[in-house]
């Protein structure tokens, strides 16, 4: 039970997860771990993200004995999924089936839509999971690789993002969908300016929240819930911390202290 759960992203993204995780499990332990050297992995192949991801998944599983394992980035959860799950004994939790069952949970889901990086897109695994969980549905998916570097300068409600987001968008606002999932751990930041550029018809699906929930149901389920005290997290980067600390703080919701620097 006292055993962290262990988190890790290509960067600063997966901090809108741990944030949501903090919130709904305030008495587990966190390893965060943002591979800074080597993002983003939203342009990688496939291989290369199951490489690193796995690379990830050993250093927390042998140096820190976490309990469960989240893959807090959208594209590592497309590409690397089944191979960490192939491998590791303790429960592996993703982005994608835990939107999926969200959205297979709405009432009104004859249409969907999924933003993401180039490499979640490509992957095809939200179309694939979504045929599967519903298969009437009217799925379409775009990448919108710029929103990554906009939510990190933190232009939220600046001009250039919202041309931005409706150069992507436009298809979507022609022909909203039911649901849109935000799936990339970057766009949550986004949510706003996506959400007044579509409209209310639209219900946004955030992928750190609903992975949270699926987490959060899995600890009671697996007996290994720790309820002892608050919170506590270590921050690991395998580049530049000051970096991370300061970019970071906008997708946590607070400040980021004692982030330390480890190689793989
Ligand atoms: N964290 C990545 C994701 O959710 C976005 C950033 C990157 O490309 O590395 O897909």
């Amino acid at each position: 039970m006292d055993r962290p759960i262990g988190v890790f992203d290509s960067g600063v993204g997966g901090l809108s997860v741990l944030r949501e995780l903090i919130r709904m499990l305030p008495g587990e332990r966190f390893v965060y771990l943002g591979d800074t050297a080597r993002v983003p992995y939203g342009t990688k192949s496939g291989e290369t993200i199951t490489r690193y991801s796995m690379e990830i998944a050993n250093y927390l599983v042998t140096r820190h004995d976490i309990k469960m394992l989240v893959v807090a980035c959208n594209t590592a959860s497309s590409l690397a999924l089944p191979s960490l799950r192939k491998i590791y004994k303790i429960p592996v939790v993703g982005m994608i089936d835990p939107c999926v069952r969200r959205v297979a949970a709405l009432a009104k889901r004859e249409a969907i839509g999924v933003i993401g990086t180039s490499g979640t897109i490509r992957s095809g695994a939200y179309e694939q999971a979504l045929r599967l969980a519903v298969p009437k549905a009217r799925i379409r998916c775009r990448p919108c690789p710029l929103l990554v570097s906009l939510a990190e300068e933190g232009w939220v409600e600046k001009p250039v993002t919202r041309d931005v987001i409706a150069e992507y968008l436009a298809p979507f606002r022609e022909d909203p969908p039911d649901a849109l999932i935000l799936g990339c751990t970057h766009y949550p930041i986004l949510k706003k300016p996506i959400g007044s550029f579509l409209g209310n018809d639209t219900v946004l699906i955030d992928s750190g929240e609903e992975a949270a929930r699926v987490v959060d149901t899995l600890v009671s389920e697996s007996g290994v819930r720790r309820n002892r005290g608050s919170s506590e997290v270590r921050f690991l980067v395998t580049d530049d911390p000051e970096h991370f600390a300061r970019v970071g703080e906008a997708f946590l919701g607070g400040g980021i202290a004692d982030v330390a620097s480890v190689s793989l």
